[in-house]
């Protein structure tokens, strides 16, 4: 049985090695993107791994199903660079991760308290041996309102997370969580925007979630709400949380992903000419905190994404099934 891993990063490839010995399986590593010029790579395996960035629509996966591919595995939570249409039709079996949600939802709550607490400004101004208090005053979660948009499994987690903080907690959900309901109480989208002074997004990115967070979803929030994304970037219009961020509607935001990402994140850019306009201006103000798409970067679910792709790439071509088949 072979497999061919994409996007694998070094930190990955212990995990990987570990993996194939352990299940007897070939598996041919590579630091690139999958792509439609360099798809031969894929060229009589059986199984194809990749992260987020590898675009899997249709016509690339007609190639790898000509090529005798029968499941792709992505070693992520979220799928929306895959179609699962396309897949189906091809008899190309999809598999997700299902790393525990902890360090994402942990993340969440650390970008809450950093926004909450000017963080930033205070890291900067230490930086310069200026230890001041002007400008720096905090505000209390247990004082606040928090809407968590979404209570999958990082949602729920997120919950669960901010009971201790004593903070009212809000949630939406088209399909609501049981297990969310002794903690939080479940509202319909338009109290949770005029209602919540945090609000933070666990939603996967779907045509129907597209830019769920636009100019006149904000226009209905608080004066200052604070908004967190750890899921995905297009879940926000980027354009519209520049213009509120510059008019103060916004008071701050923790973006571990926005929209325009794709050519900056996991990679040095030091010394490159800045193209990326919106990550460039926005990442400037002193209420903005934004991190690299690193929500998910422990050790922990590091390894557990490789497992999950290898072993389940396995399964599926053992037995049909694995707990993560999405198509
Ligand atoms: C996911 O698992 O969906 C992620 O966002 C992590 C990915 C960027 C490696």
């Amino acid at each position: 049985m072979r497999i061919a891993a994409f996007e694998v990063r070094d930190d990955e490839r212990q995990s990987f090695d570990d993996e194939a010995r352990r299940l007897g399986v070939e598996v041919a590593l590579h630091e690139e993107k999958l792509e439609p010029g360099n798809a031969t790579m894929a060229e009589g395996f059986d199984g194809v791994s990749t992260l987020g960035l590898s675009r899997l629509d249709s016509s690339l996966l007609e190639t790898l199903a000509r090529q005798g591919v029968k499941v792709v595995a992505t070693r992520t939570v979220g799928y929306n660079h895959i179609d699962l249409d396309a897949a189906k039709r091809l008899g190309i079996a999809v598999l997700n991760a299902d790393y525990a949600p902890n360090g994402v939802a942990e993340y969440a709550v650390m970008f809450m308290l950093m926004v909450l607490r000017n963080y930033k400004p205070s890291l900067w101004r230490g930086q310069v041996y200026d230890f001041s208090l002007k400008g720096l005053r905090g505000r209390e979660l247990r004082n606040l309102t928090v809407g968590v948009m979404g209570t999958g499994r990082i949602g729920a987690t997120v919950i669960r997370c901010l009971t201790g903080f004593g903070c009212r907690i809000l949630a939406y959900d088209p399909h609501p969580n049981d297990a969310v309901a002794n903690h939080a109480e479940y509202v319909d989208l338009e109290t949770l925007y005029r209602s919540s002074d945090i609000i933070t997004l666990h939603m996967p990115l779907l045509p129907s979630t597209e830019h769920i967070i636009n100019r006149d979803t904000i226009a209905r929030m608080k004066d200052g709400v604070v908004l967190i994304n750890c899921a995905r970037g297009g879940l926000m219009d980027l354009e519209a949380l520049i213009d509120n961020i510059e008019s103060e509607k916004i008071g701050g935001l923790g973006l571990d992903t926005v929209e325009t990402e794709e050519d900056l994140i996991h990679r040095d850019r030091r010394t490159d000419i800045l193209t990326n306009r919106g990550v460039a201006y926005l990442r400037q103000f002193p209420n903005v905190v934004m991190t690299q798409h690193m929500a998910f970067y422990t050790d922990a679910a590091v390894h557990s994404m490789v497992n999950c792709s290898v072993e389940g790439i396995r399964s599926v071509l053992d037995t049909g099934t694995f707990r993560t088949r999405i198509a």
